[in-house]
C-alpha cells in the first residue's frame, strides 16, 4: 500500500514533516502545503523556509503550487527544478473563499475551457513532471463527466482526487464511485483522498495509492499501522508531541509556537480520552510555561481513545 501525507496548510510545515518522519513510518511522500507565487516570485519567510531544499534534505517532499497563470506556474516550476525538486503538484482543489475569490484552487474547475488552455501550456512546457490535486466538481457532481474527460487528455504524473465538489467542502460522503471510474480509465496513477481516518478504512482501499490528511493529523501512526506496523501508543504520541514542541521552540518565537501547538493539539487530543480540566488548562494556556504544564497533564492524565479517528467540528 502506498500512502502519502496530504498538504495541510498551517500544520504540516517542514518542521512537522521532519519530526513526523523521524517518529513514525509508512509515509512514502509528504505533499507540502501550497505556495501561491506572486508575479515577483517573492514569498513570505514562512513559505520560503518551507520550500527551502535544505529544510527538506533527505525528505520525499513534493512542493505544491496554487496559481491560475500558466506562465507564473512555469516560472515557479523552473525555480523548483533548479532547487533540486523532481515533481511539482498543482492545487486545483482548495475550497477556501479567499483562494476561490481570486479564481484559483477549486475555482479553476468552474471554467473547463480556461482550465484546458492553462493545462495545455503547463503540460507542454513544464520542466518538471506535474501531479494534480483536484476535487470532482465545483457546484455539482454533475460536472464530473466533463472534468474526467478533460483530465484524461493530459500526461498527468499522478492525479490525486478528493471526490467532493467545492460546494460540498468537507461535508457529506466522498463520491468514491467517481474515484473508481477515474482509476479504471486513467492511463496514469490516480490517488484516492478523503475521509480515511482508521487503519481498517485504509485497508479497504489498499489496492489504490492513498493520501491521508486529517486522519494522520489525529493519529500520526495511521500510515504505519495501516501497513501492518505499530499502532499508536500514548508513549509514541507524547514523543511526537514533545519533539515537535522542542523543534518549534528552537526556530520560532514563543508566541508563534504556542499558536501552532494549539493547532497541532486540536488534532492530537482527538486520539485520547482526556479529563475535562486538563483539556481546559490546555485551551487556556498562553505562555510556554502554561502550555508545557498543560500538555504534560494531558499526556499523563489521558488514556488512548479506543476508536481513534478524526471527528468533524460539528459532531464533537
Ligand atoms: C487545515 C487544512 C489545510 C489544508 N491545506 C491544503 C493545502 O495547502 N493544499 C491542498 O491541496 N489541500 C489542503 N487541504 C486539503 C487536504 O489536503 C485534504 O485534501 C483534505 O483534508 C481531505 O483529506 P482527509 O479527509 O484525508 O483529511 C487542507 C485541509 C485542511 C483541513
Amino acid at each position: 500500500m502506498r500512502i502519502y501525507y496530504a498538504p495541510l496548510e498551517g500544520l504540516t510545515d517542514a518542521i512537522y514533516r521532519r519530526v513526523h518522519r523521524a517518529t513514525f513510518g509508512g509515509v512514502e511522500k509528504y505533499f507540502m502545503p501550497f505556495v501561491s507565487p506572486s508575479t515577483s516570485l517573492s514569498f513570505t519567510s514562512r513559505q520560503q523556509a518551507d520550500i527551502d531544499p535544505r529544510e527538506n534534505a533527505g525528505m520525499p517532499a513534493v512542493p505544491q503550487v496554487l496559481c491560475k497563470d500558466a506562465g507564473l506556474f512555469l516560472e515557479m516550476a523552473k525555480l523548483l527544478r533548479d532547487a533540486g525538486y523532481t515533481e511539482v503538484n498543482l492545487n486545483l482543489g482548495c475550497p477556501s473563499g479567499t483562494v476561490t475569490a481570486k479564481g484559483k484552487g477549486a475555482a479553476m474547475l468552474k471554467a473547463p475551457e480556461t482550465l484546458s488552455r492553462f493545462l495545455d501550456e503547463v503540460y507542454s512546457k513544464s520542466p518538471l513532471p506535474v501531479s494534480l490535486k483536484t476535487r470532482c466538481g465545483y457546484f455539482s457532481p454533475d460536472e464530473w463527466p466533463r472534468l474526467l474527460d478533460l483530465f484524461l487528455c493530459y500526461p498527468i504524473h499522478e492525479w490525486i482526487l478528493h471526490p467532493r465538489t467545492w460546494r460540498e467542502a468537507y461535508s457529506g460522503v466522498p463520491h468514491r464511485d467517481f474515484f473508481f471510474e477515474a482509476a479504471a480509465k486513467a492511463p496514469f496513477p490516480v490517488v484516492y483522498n478523503g475521509d480515511l481516518f482508521r487503519a481498517s478504512e485504509c485497508r479497504e482501499m489498499e489496492k489504490f495509492s492513498l493520501m491521508l490528511g486529517r486522519g494522520l493529523a489525529v493519529n500520526p501512526a495511521l500510515a504505519q499501522e495501516a501497513q501492518g506496523g505499530e499502532p499508536l501508543t500514548l508513549e509514541s504520541l507524547r514523543l511526537f508531541h514533545d519533539r515537535l514542541y522542542r523543534e518549534y521552540l528552537k526556530w520560532w518565537p514563543e508566541k508563534a509556537v504556542i499558536g501552532r501547538m494549539h493547532g497541532v493539539m486540536y488534532y492530537l487530543t482527538q486520539a485520547v480520552d482526556c479529563p475535562a480540566p486538563a483539556r481546559r488548562a490546555l485551551k487556556k494556556s498562553t505562555t510556554v510555561d502554561e502550555y508545557a504544564d498543560a500538555a504534560r497533564r494531558v499526556f499523563s492524565e489521558s488514556t488512548l481513545a479506543r476508536d481513534i479517528h478524526f471527528t468533524p467540528p460539528g459532531n464533537r
